[in-house]
This record gives C-alpha cells, structure tokens and sequence, in this order.
C-alpha cells in the first residue's frame, strides 16, 4: 500500500523545464485568464510552489511512467511535476485555455500538451499511445465546474487510472462549504475506495488542501 505524504529527497531532474524568463509574466497570464473566463479558472493566482511541493513530493511519483495533468494554467504544479518524475516517463497535460497551452509549450519545449477538456483525457492519452497513468495530479477548479462536467471528468480519471494509481486533487479552504465542493467529496468517497484529505498548505493564495485517492472503482454507480 503506497503511503500518504511520506517525504522524499528533493531532486531538480531538469527534464522538460525552461523558463527563459517567463516567470515574471506568468501572474499576469494567469489574471488575464480568470477576468477573460472566471468560471474557468476558479483563482485569482497561480498555485505556490508551496503547494505544488506538497502535491508532488510523494516517491512513487518519482517511479511514475505515465503522468496526466489536468487543468495546467500557466505550469505552477507542471513544473514541480516535470522536476520530480523520471525522464523517461510519459507526461500528458491538458489545459482548456489557448493562451496557457501556448505559454505552457513554450516553457515546457519538449512535453505534451493537449489543449481541450479533461473530460477527453482517456482519448488523449489513446493518441499518445499512452499506458494507463500510474498518477493524475488536477488543478481544475471543482467549485466552480458545472455538475455535469464535473461528473464527466471524474468518470474519465476512475477509467483511466491504473488499477493502483493515485489521483490527487487540490481545493481551497474557504470553498469547502459550498455545495459544489461537498458533492466532489462525497462523488471521490463513492468513487474511489481510499480518499486521504492532506493537512492546510497555508503558504498558497488561497489556503488550500488536497485529496489524496486511490483504489479507483470502475464500477461505480454514481448517481446524485
Ligand atoms: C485554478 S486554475 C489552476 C491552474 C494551475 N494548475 C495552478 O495550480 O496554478 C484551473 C485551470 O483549469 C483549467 N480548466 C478549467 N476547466 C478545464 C477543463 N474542463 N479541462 C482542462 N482544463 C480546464 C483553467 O483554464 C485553469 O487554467
């Protein structure tokens, strides 16, 4: 049984990463974004590096083949990602936004990036020839997706997920409360046989936690 948040030794594996100064315009993209299609984006900031350690720091993530992110924005967990897995393994992002996914291919050179929706996801990783992922790391903004894309999204990640894999899911504190929030959690306890919820990374804007899932049930009749 892998083990929930054990630490590992921090590695720069360089694979894939180079920011040829795009960092400083990366905040900005970001609030472009969200004013461009709030209900989309869900934040006013890109993740902290911070909480993307958090999401990231596990070692069978550093034994990964193959690596699905969702929802990338402007790369903050992408880069923690692509710092941490082997160099050799599969990585696959998607991001809905034309602007992110152009910024991502450009600081990002040599990673895959489908521009579309995560409800897609198992037929991008078919048109990479891609196994099924060991991991699925999203940043999708759950509060604010409507039910039945949520729905469809979730029902992607428990076909697509290895039979041992781990999905991990960030949400914001103050959101925990709203409706939307509280039907995820209880579609990832249906869904999922084990769901583990991290301690409060406060250092990100803003406060946030994750989901930690595994044991997927392909079988699941949810219905809400
Ligand atoms: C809260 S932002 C997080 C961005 C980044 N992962 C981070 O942590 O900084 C949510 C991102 O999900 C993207 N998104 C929203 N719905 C999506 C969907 N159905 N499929 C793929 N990406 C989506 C948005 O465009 C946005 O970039």
């Amino acid at each position: 049984m892998k083990k929930f948040h054990e630490p590992s030794s921090k590695k720069n594996r360089g694979n894939g990463c180079s920011r040829n100064g795009l960092a400083k315009s990366e905040t900005l993209l970001f609030l472009k974004t969200f004013l461009k299609n709030p209900s989309h984006v869900g934040a006013l900031a890109p993740s902290s590096r911070s909480l993307a350690d958090a999401m990231t720091d596990f070692p069978w993530l550093f034994e990964a083949r193959t690596v699905v992110e969702l929802g990338c924005g402007t790369g903050a967990i992408t880069e923690a990602i692509l710092q941490k897995i082997p160099p050799a393994a599969n990585y696959l992002g998607i991001e809905l936004d034309g602007r992110c996914i152009e910024h991502l291919r450009v600081r990002f050179p040599n990673r895959a990036f489908y521009h579309g929706s995560a409800a897609e996801m198992c037929k991008y990783l078919a048109e990479q020839g891609a196994g099924a992922p060991d991991v699925i790391i999203s940043g999708l903004p759950w509060a604010v997706l409507p039910q039945e894309v949520q729905d469809a999204i979730i029902s992607q990640v428990v076909q697509c997920l290895a039979p041992d894999g781990m999905f991990l899911t960030f949400a914001y504190v103050h959101a925990r409360v709203l409706p939307r929030a509280q039907r995820l959690k209880r579609q990832l306890d249906h869904c999922f046989g084990e769901v583990k919820t991290s301690r409060t990374i406060w250092k990100n804007f803003p406060p946030a936690f994750y989901y930690l899932c595994n044991e997927p049930k392909v079988d699941n009749d949810w219905q809400e």
